[in-house]
This record gives C-alpha cells, structure tokens and sequence, in this order.
C-alpha cells in the first residue's frame, strides 16, 4: 500500500511525509510537483491515495486532478490547501466524485486528517482484500530533536539501509553531547525509532521541555530563553503535524506563564530587550518582545486585570505562529510594512498577509484558551486611518486590546530596524506619536511612554 504526497514546500513535506506514515503505515512516496506525482501514477499499483498541496511550481493541484480524472483512476483525493475551489474548473464536482476525496485545511483541524487517512485505507481495503498491508517498522526523527533531550525514552536506530536498522542508543542511555557529535562528523541527521513508539517519544520531548521551564526561575534569563525557543519550535511543528492538541495548549500556555513570571522577576524591560537577541530564530524572538512588551503596557493601562496578560502573551506567542517564511516577516518588518522597498514579490505577500486570519482561525479552534485572543491575532496588522491589512479596518472596529497589541508591535518593529539603538529612542516615539495620535491608540501609546519612563503626549 503506497500513498503519493505532492507538496512543493521541503520542510512541510518532511512532517507531513512522517505524519502521514503514522496515520497510514503506508509507504509514503514524496514529489514536489504535480507532474513528478503524474509520472509515479503512471504506474500505480497498491496506491491508495493522493495527497496534494493546491501551488506548487511545474504542475499544480489542477493538473494533477485532472490526470486523475481523465484515466479514471477511483483513487481518493486529499487537497492539503484551503484554496477556494469554487474558482477552479477541474474541481467543481470534487466533492461528489469520489466517496474518499477530501479538502483539508493547511495546518489541519485536529483529526481531519486522521479521518481522510482512515476513509482513504479502508476504501482501499475494500478494492484489495488479498494486499496485505506492510507495516513501515521505523519512523526518521531528526537528531536536533535528540539533542534536547538527556536521556532518551526509547530505542534508537541509525539506517543501514531500506531493510537495515542497527539499534545505536538503548531505552534510557543518557544523549549527551559526545554521542550527538558522534552522528554529525558523520553527516547523519535522522536517527529512527520503531513505529510502535513513535508516540511515546515525541511525548516525551514535549513533557522534558515543560519540566525544564516549569523548574526554571525567571531569572537566569538564558535558561528561560534557550527552553522557550525549544517549545516554540516544537509547538510551531506540532500544530504543521496535527493542529492544535492538548499538549500543545499545556505548553503554550505554560511558555506564557513563565514568560509573564519572567517579566515581573525583571522589571526593567530594556535588559530583556537587549538580551533577547538570540539566534533561535526571528518569529521567536519577536513574539516574546512583543509579549514583554504589551505585558508591560498593561500595567499602566487603567482597565487592565490579570486576565490581560495572559490574553496579551498568548496572543503574542500564536500571533505570527502560522508564517511559514521567516525570512519574508523580517524583510517587512525591516521596511516598516513597505513592501515594494522591501522587495516582496506580489505572490509572497498574498501569502503573508493572509497570515492573521490563519492564526486566529487557529486561536478560535482552541477550545481551552481565554477568549478575545483570536480577536487580537487577527487585528494585529491593522492600524489607524484604515492602513492595515488584511481587512483595513477603520479605527472603531479596533478593540481596545488590540490597539495595545498593535503599538506594541510596532515598538519592536521599530527597535529592530533601529538595531535596539538607544539614541534612536527619540527618533521611533516620534514615528509613533505620528501613526498613534488618538483615541485607544493614543491611550495604548500612553502606556508605553509610561512604561519606557517617557512623558505622555
Ligand atoms: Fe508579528
Ligand atoms: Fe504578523
């Protein structure tokens, strides 16, 4: 039993390919473009289904369906895109043209792909009751996972080859760093577990890393640092893998307790900010300033309870969580939002500024989490006179919260422009009084010139 997965971008394709494996224990064959999944199909024994992104370069979802469909070929079809399908031709009857096709959102809702998967395998079972399922023994885990961890909790394999895997670390062998470099003078970066246990240590690098944090003290900055950037990773792929699980909401909301311990441990927030600068990446380390800060803020604000915060640094952390090129966020937040100097291609900014209604679709699907923080995340890159995006809304359809989200976002902005410069103070409270001159912005502004020691305007 084999399942074709087409999906252009390389790092969404290595977890997918993996979860799909999980969900499936089926070979899973990986293409980057609908016209390579076209070629495989072309000699398609024991598939049983499709799974495709909707852009991709050098052959898109409609090509790839419509192959389906002109030979016929009564294998279900998963389209990994929210695209609209109304727009396209070749998909108008999607639905109705086969019992197992499905459209499933990118990231997915918890357990819609788990459905698909499931529909899809008995459909197949059902075609082919003499194929005998084969049961991939071993899934890749990647050895940056590995390094985290002390001791690993279970058995770990290394790739001879297809039919080889030779057993390198024991259930419970400490991982220190000795045995990690051992494996990258080799260029080895995936080690393999048994498929059995796959769960279990996946589980088990999430509740290390929130006993870390939850025995951390906030005041050895980096520890706190060097852990949360190791959850926002694991988060940030977990919820590309399988939406928003438990877990994930355990360690988001654990990763803010301990962010707002660490802001009330060092009331001075320029030592946070100049320390913040790590190399964990940019998305990161912009969510937790933009936390610290709007923390802050809200303590000057007079309507703000303890309720705040918290809503203020989920917000924060799930904010920007769903921009897949890091590299396109920087380059706009360097340009103060211009993206013609900042050179964004117009198909790159369709796709960035769709990313506030992705992640507060996210946030809205949490059931566990307090509520206006979708709110929040969606308003984000809004701004007054109507500038934002993506819905350019008029100032009064801002909520109070959000506008203090919003300057604080664009603080940080500033500082990193202004390379967190301290004789540029000046030079970005005067761009700021320029954007934010009334009404709640000018209140949230308040907060902030507060916050920093700077008098009110
Ligand atoms: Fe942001
Ligand atoms: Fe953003």
């Amino acid at each position: 039993m084999k399942i074709i997965y087409a999906e252009d971008d390389e790092d969404l394709r290595e977890l997918f390919s993996m979860k799909l494996q999980a969900l499936s224990n089926a070979e899973v064959e990986e293409h980057e473009s609908g016209n390579s999944a076209i070629s495989a199909l072309k000699n398609n024994k024991e598939l049983a289904v499709i799974v495709s992104d909707f852009n991709m370069p050098d052959g898109d979802a409609t090509v790839l369906y419509k192959y389906v469909k002109e030979n016929k070929l009564n294998i279900p079809f998963i389209l990994f895109s929210p695209e609209n399908l109304e727009e396209h031709e070749t998909f108008k009857t999607f639905k109705n043209d086969h019992p197992g096709n499905r459209q499933i959102d990118k990231p997915p809702q918890k357990g819609t792909l788990d459905e698909a998967i499931a529909s899809a395998i008995s459909f197949f079972k059902e075609q082919n009751p003499d194929v005998v399922a084969v049961v991939l023994e071993y899934l890749p885990v990647r050895l940056k996972m590995l390094a985290k961890l002390t001791k690993t909790p279970t058995d770990i394999f290394i790739k001879i080859s297809d039919a080889k895997y030779v057993k390198m670390l024991h259930k419970g062998a400490p991982v220190d760093d000795g045995v990690i470099e051992k494996y990258k003078v080799k260029n080895i970066d995936k080690l393999y577990i048994k498929n059995d246990q796959y769960e279990a240590f996946i589980n088990f690098c999430m509740d290390s890393l929130l006993d870390k944090l939850l025995h951390l003290d906030g005041k050895n900055l980096d520890e706190v640092k060097a852990v949360q950037a190791d959850i926002f990773e694991i988060v940030q792929n977990q919820l590309i893998n399988i939406g928003m699980s438990e877990t994930v909401i355990a360690l988001t909301k654990t990763t803010v307790e301990s962010s707002i311990k660490m802001i009330e441990a060092n009331p001075d927030l320029t030592d946070l900010l100049k320390n913040m600068k790590s190399d964990a990446g940019y998305t990161y380390e912009h969510s937790m300033l933009v936390s610290y800060v709007a923390c802050g803020m809200s303590d000057h604000l007079d309507w703000s309870t303890e309720d705040t915060k918290e809503k203020l640094s989920i917000a924060a952390f799930m904010h920007d969580i769903t921009i897949k090129d890091q590299d396109i966020a920087l380059k706009y937040a360097m340009n103060d939002g211009d993206d013609k100097a900042a050179g964004i291609k117009q198909k790159e900014l369709n796709e960035f500024e769709k990313h506030p209604l992705d992640a507060a679709k996210l946030v809205s699907n949490t059931k566990n989490f307090p509520p206006d923080i979708d709110k929040i995340v969606s308003q984000h890159h809004e701004l007054p006179l109507s500038k934002g995006f993506p819905r350019k809304l008029t100032s009064n359809l801002i909520t109070p919260l959000s506008t203090v989200f919003i300057v604080a976002h664009k603080y940080i902005d500033l500082l990193y422009i202004n390379d967190f410069q301290a004789e540029k103070t000046q030079q970005i409270l005067d761009t700021m009084k320029s954007k934010f001159k009334s009404g709640n912005f000018r209140k949230s502004l308040n907060a902030l010139l507060t916050l920093i020691h700077q008098a009110e305007f």
